[in-house]
């Protein structure tokens, strides 16, 4: 499929495959231009503990949640009736604080790791404030687009030390004003060993050490409900469900140079998070897509995926990317779970 417009004719290479959720389109500035399973444990019903901590499975937690701490915490309720998002995959370059090309409730998971403003080669010096703004209008589209259930797995990493800027603790409050509901937290550990990068100042001594993160957030919001009151078919695996539950995981990083993007996250980061939080019809949305690794990853998982991004240059490797994967799909047949 080829579209043409003034700025490029962009080929789209969809294979038809029947593990692939079909063709995708580009849009610049709104233009076309481009192109339940359950898991479930037989176990002994446990109580929260009054002393240290007890068994999970079967875990009875109703003393906790009419506790006076948890009445005063927002609980969710039924949402409204969802709506079928009848479009095909699409990459849509532009700003993703309007996202009305989403119906409101037709997307069943987002996944984006936001800008940082920390000077990258597409921040923009904003200020803080300008810069939370930001991210309160596009969570507020997220919110809009999102089914009843629906998640929003949001990446962040906190910043600096003199002083410490924990921007995951500021996106809470955001995110929880817009409406959300917090469901748990991910610690995504990148590396593991002590780096070269010290603080040698400090060196053994108590006079100003200064910590080196190896780790990120993946913050996990719901709308609505804690459960999808919808069916739908799941792909995890009894080991993956199990592994991918823990809330610390291990993934080693992407590299910005392989990928020309000064930013990507891994495609297995994705992978995961689209395997444990969505159904196969899913519409899978990251509204600051970057190199666009959430959508080849929903691609390869077989989800429709939405990505919008401001930056022409990304959304060419973005349809790059995906048409590359295409390809070599037809030459080795997908193997998951
Ligand atoms: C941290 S990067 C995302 C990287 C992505 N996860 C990947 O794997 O390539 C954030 C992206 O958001 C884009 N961006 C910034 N403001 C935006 C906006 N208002 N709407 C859409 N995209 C935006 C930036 O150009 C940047 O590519």
């Amino acid at each position: 499929m080829c579209y043409n417009t003034a700025r490029k004719c962009f080929l789209l290479k969809g294979t038809g495959l029947s593990n692939q959720t079909g063709s995708f389109q580009v849009k610049v500035s709104g233009r076309i231009v481009k192109g339940a399973s359950t898991f479930s444990q037989e176990a002994d019903v446990t109580e929260t503990s009054k002393f240290g901590v007890g068994k999970r499975e079967g875990h009875n937690s109703s003393a906790f949640y009419s506790s006076k701490m948890m009445s005063r915490i927002a609980r969710g309720g039924l949402g409204e009736e969802n709506q079928e998002y009848l479009g095909g995959s699409q990459i849509i370059c532009k700003s993703s604080e309007v996202m009305d090309e989403l119906p409101d409730r037709s997307v069943g998971l987002a996944f984006t790791s936001p800008p940082y403003n920390v000077q990258k080669e597409y921040d923009k010096d904003l200020s803080l404030d300008e810069y939370l703004g930001l991210i309160e209008r596009v969570g507020s589209e997220v919110y809009r687009t999102l089914v009843s259930g629906g998640r929003y797995v949001i990446n962040v990493a906190n910043l600096g030390r003199k002083p410490y800027v924990p921007l995951h603790a500021m996106f809470y409050e955001i995110h929880q004003r817009i409406g959300f509901l917090p469901i748990g937290e991910i610690i995504w550990v990148k590396a593991k060993g002590a780096g070269e990068n010290c603080v040698w100042k400090s060196w053994m001594s108590a006079k100003a050490p200064s910590l080196r993160d190896v780790h990120e957030y993946l913050l996990v919001f719901t709308k609505d409900t804690f459960g999808r009151p919808d069916k739908g078919e799941s792909t995890v695996s009894r080991n993956d469900f199990m592994e991918s539950t823990l809330s610390v995981w291990e993934i080693a990083p992407e590299s910005a140079k392989r990928i020309g993007h000064p930013a990507p996250f891994p495609i297995a980061l994705a992978k995961r998070v689209i395997n444990l939080y969505s159904y196969t019809n899913d519409v899978v949305l990251d509204p600051f897509m970057g190199s666009g690794t959430t959508c080849v990853a929903a691609d390869w998982m077989n989800r429709r995926f939405v990505g919008y991004e401001i930056e022409p240059a990304y959304c060419e490797i973005a349809v790059d990317r995906i048409n590359k994967q295409r390809v070599s799909i037809q030459e080795k047949p997908i193997i998951f779970g």
